[in-house]
C-alpha cells in the first residue's frame, strides 16, 4: 500500500524566494496530521504543492501513490478526484447556491444522473448541519457555514485524503470545535486520511493523531501531541505556551508575535 501522501526532499519558493528546504512527510492512512506553524511560514504552500497546485524547486510528491511531477494529466485529473480540498477562506462560488457548489465536483468529475447527484449533495449538506441552507448563497451564510459548506463540498466525492487549510481558523469555540469533530467524525466514519493546516491548539488537541511543525522553512518538530508537550525545542515550548519568541528576528518573528497577540485576544 502506498502512503496517502509521501514527499521527499520538497523544496518550494516562489521567485527567489525559498519557502520550504528539504522538507520530508510521510501520512499514513487513516491518520490526522496537522501541521503548525506561524503565519507565512509555508503551511498553505506545503499544502498547495501537495495537491499539485505548485510544482516543487526540488524533491518529490507522490499524492495515493502517483509521482505528480512524472504524472499525465489523465493521471492527475483521476488521482485528484479522490482527493478534497478546503482551502483557506472556503473558496465558494458567490453566484452558486451552497447545493449548486456541492454538486460542483460531482457534475465536473462523475457521470452521476442530475437526481443521484441531487441526493449526493443532499446528504453531505446534512453531515455538515447545513441541509436547511442548501438554497443560499455563500453572502448569505455566516463564516462558520461557509467553512461547513466548504468542507460538504470538499467531502463530496468521498476523497481517500482530504486537505484542510485552517478548517475552524476565525471562528468562535463552538463552531471551531463542531467542525474539528466532524472533520474526527469524517476520519472514522469514511476512513480518511486528513491533513488540516491549523494554528488553533484547540483543533490540534481535538483531532490530530500527529503533529508537523514548521519554522523558517524547516520542519521543527514531528510527533504526537504529547511528545510535543515533552520537546525540549524551546520553540516548540514557546508555541504550546503561545508565547512570542524571545530573539529579536525579522518579519517572522514580528508575525509570530502578532499572531499569538490576536490568539489571546
Ligand atoms: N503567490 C505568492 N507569491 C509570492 N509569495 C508568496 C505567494 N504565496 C505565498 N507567498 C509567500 O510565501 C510565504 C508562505 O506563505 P503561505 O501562504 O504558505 O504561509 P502560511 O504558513 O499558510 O501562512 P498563514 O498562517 O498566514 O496562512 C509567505 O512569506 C508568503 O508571503
Ligand atoms: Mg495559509
Amino acid at each position: 500500500m502506498p502512503w496517502p501522501l509521501e514527499i521527499r526532499g520538497l523544496k518550494a519558493q516562489y521567485g527567489d524566494k525559498v519557502i520550504l528546504e528539504d522538507l520530508d512527510l510521510l501520512v499514513e492512512k487513516g491518520e490526522i496530521l496537522t501541521v503548525l506553524g506561524g503565519s507565512g511560514c509555508g503551511k498553505s504552500t506545503l499544502l498547495k504543492h501537495a495537491v499539485g497546485l505548485m510544482e516543487p524547486a526540488a524533491g518529490t510528491v507522490k499524492l495515493l501513490g502517483l509521482d505528480l511531477l512524472q504524472a499525465d494529466e489523465g493521471e492527475k485529473k483521476e488521482v485528484l478526484t479522490r482527493t478534497g480540498v478546503l482551502f483557506q477562506g472556503g473558496a465558494l462560488l458567490n453566484s452558486l447556491t451552497i447545493a449548486e457548489n456541492v454538486a460542483l465536483p460531482l457534475e465536473q468529475h462523475t457521470d452521476l444522473p442530475g437526481a443521484v447527484i441531487s441526493d449526493v449533495v443532499r446528504m453531505k449538506l446534512s453531515m455538515v448541519g447545513l441541509f436547511d441552507a442548501a438554497g443560499l448563497f455563500p453572502p448569505e451564510l455566516s463564516g462558520g457555514m461557509r467553512k461547513r459548506a466548504a468542507l460538504a463540498r470538499a467531502i463530496a466525492l468521498d476523497p481517500e485524503i482530504l486537505f484542510c487549510d485552517e478548517p475552524s481558523a476565525g471562528l468562535d469555540p463552538l463552531t471551531a470545535a463542531g467542525i474539528d469533530r466532524l472533520i474526527r467524525d469524517l476520519r472514522d466514519t469514511l476512513a480518511m486520511t486528513v491533513v488540516a493546516v491549523t494554528h488553533e491548539m484547540a483543533s490540534v488537541k481535538l483531532i490530530a493523531d500527529r503533529v508537523l511543525m514548521l519554522d523558517e522553512g524547516n520542519v521543527l518538530f514531528e510527533g504526537s501531541l504529547a511528545e510535543m508537550r515533552e520537546s525540549n525545542n524551546q520553540a516548540v515550548q514557546d508555541y504550546l505556551a503561545r508565547k512570542a519568541p524571545a530573539a529579536a528576528g525579522g518579519t517572522g518573528t514580528l508575525l509570530a508575535a502578532l499572531h499569538c497577540e490576536e490568539e489571546n485576544k
